[in-house]
């Protein structure tokens, strides 16, 4: 079946929505499509809060918050962009409140702010109060909110609908569509746009330990690349510090910036050591390596390789109003009560810096500034427009999702009212994906294994060779795994031959693209050789501005050829220098 809209957005997280929500405000009529029901997108996991320079607390300005994250990128973002999300934060917060996100509130009677990593008063003095909350459920609020406000403005939602294939012009120059797998039947569906919007979020499923969802397969990026274009800056995974010990499960940064203190086996506050001035708040790339760095020397909790996170002392009303969520996570997956007992945690897989090129207003860029691709937008994770260059602060995702989000949606309304046509469809659009469905379908036990075998490979692999500290040797150890594991994805073994809820084969769909997008996050990794940000390289400990102060674009075939070009870092006000805190 073919359906017709003026703007198809692909993935219904906080950018999904907020560009659907102003794509539609602006007159155009949106389709949003969805491998879930929008009310499991992952943007609904994200716990500690969105950032803004409201002041509510203490003195703060949208120039603090912008010097906070061009260092906290390790001056790898690009500052145009990063001056329009921080100056458009707080417009942000109230337009969120005025739609309805039920915000936590101080004494005043003000959106409650609290302290987060690398969020600073003064660039640099001291942690400021920046993080405005709905308690610890901060993503699940807006998720609900902006989900409300879509359907209320009547965007059209296809829940459950895989989007495998992007449909460019058979010149390959202009996007218009996307190819679709409906789980609930089994048909296969082209939908027609003006233009498509990808909002599909991240990829933390590559590694064994993530705060990620089942769902965040990096789908979006993979389908890029296999349509020649390129991905910026893959080389930059994101490690949150406390993750749930062997679970992955997020403890928020949210529950440091209440007070929450991390100890090492002797009882030590280590990060006083490596970040005197900010302490247990130091941005995540940094408190990550030192947890490393404490379990490699030995200081590990009893020997083993984690740490603990001290709230023993908060108090529990804080506990009980401002981290309820984190508080139940801890008794049920752990058995612990976080009023009485430190939370065992680790770093675990949780953001994706890098992701699909795209300018301030989410245009998709082919070879860098002004090549933007006719009828092709992104926002939100998967997109790089790039403001956290080399390592994100916390709260700054879900200010990205709603600012560039609500971006894009205007852009695109603005292009259709000014009578962007939909361009032709090529002939047999589907074939690439009926192609891929059928080779997958078709193979037999004796050539394959179960895709569940490459994953946990996979995932290994990459949390083993690519995670916090990397090196030549482990990143080519990666790529040669991954080599493997590409031949192995194509030979999956689909059990279930049915067409009702095949998530078998969706499964076995998804372990190809994975295997595309580790290739470019362990080969951006091999081809940067400085440390900056999370890439943390054990052989070329040091930044190196003179030779690496540039963006990454890797290109591939999505049959193991690839390469790579650079892209400049926009620097406006502020000067890189060294990351002190
Ligand atoms: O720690 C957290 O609550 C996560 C927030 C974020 O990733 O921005």
């Amino acid at each position: 079946m073919t359906f017709n809209h003026d703007v198809i957005v692909v993935g219904a997280g906080g950018a999904g929505l907020m560009s659907a929500l102003y794509a539609k405000e602006g007159g155009a009529d949106v389709g949003v499509v969805s491998k879930l029901h929008p009310l499991r997108s992952h943007t609904g996991a994200a716990q500690g809060g969105i950032s803004a320079a409201l002041g509510n607390e203490e003195e703060d300005h949208w120039l603090w918050h912008a010097f906070d994250t061009v260092k906290g990128s390790d001056y790898l973002g690009d500052q145009d962009a990063i001056t329009t999300m921080c100056q458009d934060a707080p417009r942000t917060i109230v337009e969120l409140e005025q739609y309805g996100v039920p915000f936590s509130r101080n004494d005043k009677g003000k959106i409650s702010q609290r302290r987060f990593g690398g969020h600073t008063r003064n660039f640099g003095e001291s942690p400021v109060k920046r993080a405005c909350h709905a308690a610890d459920r901060t993503g699940h609020t807006i998720l609900h909110t902006l989900y409300d406000q879509c359907t209320k403005q009547g965007v059209r939602f296809y829940d459950e609908f895989q989007v495998l294939d992007l449909i460019m012009t058979p010149d390959g120059e202009e996007c218009c569509g996307v190819v679709a797998y409906e789980i609930l039947t089994g048909e296969i569906h082209t939908f027609h746009a003006n233009i498509v919007c990808f909002a599909t979020g991240g990829y933390g499923r590559a590694f064994k330990t993530t705060s990620n969802a089942h769902a965040s397969t990096g789908d979006g990026m993979s389908i890029m690349l296999r349509n020649g274009i390129p991905l910026e800056d893959m080389e930059f995974v994101q490690f949150h510090p406390t993750g749930l010990y062997r679970l992955g499960i997020l403890i928020t940064e949210g529950a440091r910036g209440e007070g929450g203190i991390l100890r090492n086996s002797e009882g030590e506050r280590f990060m006083e050591r490596y970040a005197p001035t900010v302490k247990d708040l130091a941005p995540r790339d940094m408190v990550s390596q030192c947890i490393y760095k404490e379990i490699r020397e030995g200081r590990g909790i009893n020997g083993k390789d984690y740490v603990h996170l001290d709230l023993t002392h908060v108090g529990d009303q804080v506990l009980d109003r401002k981290l309820p969520e984190i508080s139940e996570f801890s008794r049920t997956y752990m058995g612990i009560n976080p009023k009485e007992q430190p939370i065992p945690v680790v770093p675990t897989c949780h953001y994706a810096m890098g992701g699909i090129p795209t300018d301030d207003d989410g245009r998709v860029e082919r070879a860098g500034r002004g090549s933007t691709i006719p009828g092709l937008y992104a926002a939100g994770e998967c997109a790089c427009v790039s403001i956290h260059g080399a390592n994100r602060l916390g709260t700054n995702a879900l200010l990205e999702l709603v600012v560039f989000g609500r971006r894009a949606g205007m852009a695109m309304a603005d292009e259709i009212r000014s009578g962007k046509k939909r361009a032709p469809l090529p002939e047999n659009p589907e074939k690439t994906t009926r192609d891929l469905l059928d080779d997958l379908m078709s193979n037999t036990r004796d050539e394959g294994e179960p895709t569940v075998n490459v994953r946990s490979d996979l995932q290994a692999s990459m949390m083993d060779n690519v995670s916090v500290f990397r090196n030549e040797e482990t990143l080519e150890a990666a790529l040669d795994d991954i080599e493997g594991f590409r031949e192995r994805a194509k030979n999956v073994v689909v059990e279930d031959k049915g067409k009702r809820f095949n998530t078998d084969l969706m499964d076995a769909v998804e372990i190809n693209f994975m295997v595309d997008y580790a290739e470019a996050i362990a080969a951006c990794a091999d081809y940067r050789t400085e440390s900056r940000g999370a890439h943390s390289r054990e052989d070329y400990q040091q930044r190196n501005d003179d030779d690496w102060l540039r963006h990454t674009l890797f290109y591939s075939d999505g049959e193991g050829h690839y390469e790579f070009d650079d892209k400049e870092v926009v620097l406006t006000r502020f000067e890189p220098k060294e990351r002190k805190y």
